[in-house]
This record gives C-alpha cells, sequence and structure tokens, in this order.
C-alpha cells in the first residue's frame, strides 16, 4: 500500500455521484466504491457516506464489524489520505 498515492480529504470529497465517482475513507485508506454500489446488500445507504469517511456508518451498522466486509473494502483501495 506504500505504493499508493496520497489524496486530501479535499479531493475525497469531490468524489460522491456516479459521475464523478464514489470515494470514502476508512483508517486512513481511500477506496473508489463506484463499482461496489449497486452490488451492496444494505442497497441505498451506502451513499450517505459518499465523499466521507465511513466509521460513523459503520458504527451504526454493526454488520460491518466482519472480517469479510474488510476484504471487500479492500478491494477498492486506490490512495492514503
Ligand atoms: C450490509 C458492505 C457501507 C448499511 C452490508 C453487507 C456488506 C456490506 C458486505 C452484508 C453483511 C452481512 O450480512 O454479512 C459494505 C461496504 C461498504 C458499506 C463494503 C462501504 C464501502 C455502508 C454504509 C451504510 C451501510 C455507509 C449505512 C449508511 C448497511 C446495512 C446493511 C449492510 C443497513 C444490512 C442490510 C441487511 O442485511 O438488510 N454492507 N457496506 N453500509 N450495510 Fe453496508
Amino acid at each position: 500500500s506504500s505504493s499508493l498515492p496520497i489524496f486530501s480529504q479535499e479531493e475525497v470529497t469531490k468524489h460522491r455521484s456516479l459521475e464523478d465517482g464514489i470515494w470514502v475513507t476508512y483508517k486512513g485508506g481511500v477506496y473508489d466504491i463506484t463499482e461496489f454500489v449497486a452490488m451492496h446488500p444494505g442497497g441505498d445507504k451506502i451513499m450517505l457516506a459518499a465523499g466521507g469517511a465511513l466509521e460513523p456508518f459503520w458504527a451504526l451498522y454493526a454488520v460491518h464489524n466482519q472480517e469479510h466486509v474488510l476484504e471487500i473494502l479492500s478491494d477498492y483501495k486506490v490512495g492514503e489520505l
């Protein structure tokens, strides 16, 4: 992961639509989840985190506190904050 680019929060915030791409952050990582949103088992709720941090939402929806969820997320990593 040390070879991935560094992005600013401002850059992440620009990515919150299917047109511009949908990015989120988690524990200092930046993820482009554009291709995942249509596959999300929790439906459109995932868009609440678009352009921002997953942590506040995953604190509310503990279903994400599982290894297999982190494995899915890791597939979409594009950089670091
Ligand atoms: C369920 C992944 C973001 C709300 C799930 C499940 C996965 C998943 C794999 C099914 C878990 C299981 O049943 O074992 C992800 C990923 C996310 C993300 C990879 C970000 C990249 C969010 C956000 C919200 C959310 C931001 C809320 C704002 C939910 C809800 C469910 C769910 C409510 C339960 C759906 C149900 O069982 O009826 N998510 N999620 N998710 N997710 Fe997400």
